[in-house]
């Protein structure tokens, strides 16, 4: 066990973001797709473009409008150049790329790594894929004027099968090809994954693009599921994330249906701090001052484009009840977000211990409120599926906690029903199949002999790895309602 985590620390130190210069902060900006689907047409476009700016969006710093599906053509040119959808887009996307450009904008397009994109022109032809047009598509794009570039994963096996969620082929290279040919053009494109997560993007994704999706789409519709299942899914890779190179948690909901005005500010602050691309999903020419509000917040915005441009990590789950997730900005101090999974209001006490320090001065990052300099913990009230983020500075280190470990794959452990060992390789070996009545218990861990509480730290990979809202949310999670502690 302990080779394993020693060169998985090293891999993670060597992943670098692509280095186009791009992107050095996470993308922020505006897309269609959770507002029109793929029934954006072109006054629709304008609008949200000159919404990001009449709005203020744009001058905090939401800079792409980006396209999502729908808008290409379902045939090429008869010389094979990408085309745009004629009746959606009656002046073509040179004219668009203009006026998002006079604006003071950037323009983002939307392709795929496949034979065909996502999705249907009226439920029948199929929109246009870029796989074995890669270089003519890349200076197209170019050419009329792209800075930005979606890149999705339909069609990505063959012609017929819609989204491979277990693809028997390396995706991989379907990537750096197009990485290579937007190269090729001397234009700048940021270029943004969207394989969903399936190959584990965060592992190779660093020198390929600027951002990678790590999961499937959070909707539409969206519920509070998806923003579980997505942040459940960030646990193992938040330190893949990195000037030029970020998980990509997908849009932003704030402002649409299927979320309270609470589980807005949820995923804000959440995203924002895991240094997510903030991309803007709703109607802006319609959006109230609350959700302008948020997505405006300049102080949780600063959080995310900070320059050291590290992820808030997991730090603690206190189960089925509330997370603490925290990260280091580039001044020295750090941020925090607590997150409340209950479907109550309640109160929550933030224990210092969990990041590390013993007292620090805390400031409500929603609020800019400054609530001084505080010891051990600080207890506060928050919504039902609502968040809080601070900043704490001048951190006093705490002494980190010693832990003895003890390994699942102990030959003293006893294992029932299915659950079975099994080996990763020569020196690493995991116990599999615990749930639904099959378990394992862990022999001779040293309870103490003073009394009082300790602390249990479990390490634990979920295999169930689950695609979609209706599915069970990640299934069989390892909490503390499962372990009994017999003796401690
Ligand atoms: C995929 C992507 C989404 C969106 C749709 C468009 O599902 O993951 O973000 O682009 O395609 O059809």
């Amino acid at each position: 066990m302990a080779a394993w985590l020693f060169s998985f620390t090293l891999l993670s130190g060597s992943v670098v973001g692509l280095n186009n210069g791009l992107a050095r902060t996470p993308p922020m900006g505006w897309n269609p797709y959770n507002v029109y689907l793929c029934d954006t047409v072109e006054t629709q476009y304008r609008s949200a473009a000159h919404a990001l700016v009449q709005s203020g969006m744009r001058d905090v710093g939401y800079r792409y409008l980006n396209l999502d599906c729908g808008w290409q053509a379902t045939e090429r040119t008869p010389s094979g150049t990408f085309m745009w959808n004629e009746t959606r887009l009656p002046s073509g996307v040179p004219a668009l790329a203009d006026y998002v450009h006079g604006l003071g904008l950037m323009f983002g397009l939307y392709s795929d790594a496949g034979y065909f994109s996502c999705d249907f022109d009226s439920g029948s032809d199929h929109w246009l894929g870029s796989l074995g047009f890669e270089q003519s598509d890349a200076n197209t794009f170019a050419a009329w004027g792209a800075d930005y570039l979606k890149y999705d994963n339909c069609y990505g096996v063959n012609s017929f099968d819609f989204a491979d969620h277990y693809p028997p082929i390396q995706e991989e290279p379907h990537y750096t090809v197009m990485r290579d040919a937007l190269q090729q053009t001397n234009r700048e494109f940021v270029y943004s994954i969207c394989e969903w997560g399936v190959q584990d993007p965060a592992r190779w994704a660093g020198s390929v693009g600027n951002s990678w999706r790590i999961s499937n789409d959070i909707g539409p519709p969206v519920s509070f599921e998806s923003l579980r299942r997505i942040i459940n899914q960030l646990v193992p890779i938040t330190q893949f994330a990195g000037p030029g190179g970020w998980n990509d948690l997908d849009l932003l909901e704030v402002g649409n249906v299927g979320l309270t005005d609470a589980e807005w500010r949820f995923q804000f602050a959440f995203w924002a701090a895991a240094k997510s691309p903030l991309i803007i999903s709703t109607d802006l020419t319609t959006a109230s001052a609350e959700v302008l509000g948020i997505l405006g917040n300049n102080r949780v915005v600063a959080v995310n484009q900070d320059p050291l441009g590290k992820s808030v990590a997991f730090k603690r789950r206190y189960t089925d009840n509330y997370d603490v997730w925290a990260g280091p900005l580039a001044d020295g101090s750090l941020v925090a977000v607590l997150l409340n999974w209950m479907n109550a209001q309640q109160s929550i006490i933030f224990d210092f211990a969990d990041v590390g320090l013993v007292s620090a001065d805390l400031t409500d990052l929603w609020t800019d409120t400054d609530l001084g300099t505080i010891t051990a913990s600080f207890t506060a009230t928050v919504d039902a599926h609502g968040a809080l983020i601070y900043n704490l500075r001048d951190g006093v280190q705490a002494v980190p906690p010693q832990f003895t470990t003890y390994l699942a794959s102990a030959a003293s452990n006893t294992l029932t029903g299915a659950a079975s060992l099994r080996s990763l390789n020569a020196s690493a070996a995991v116990v599999g199949y615990i749930g639904y009545g099959s378990t394992l218990t862990f022999t001779g861990v040293d309870g103490g002999t003073s009394g009082g509480t300790k602390l249990l730290s479990l390490t634990y990979a979920n295999a169930d790895y689950t695609f979609y809202n209706s599915d069970c949310s990640n299934c069989r999670r390892a909490e503390d309602k499962y372990v009994s502690m017999a003796g401690l």
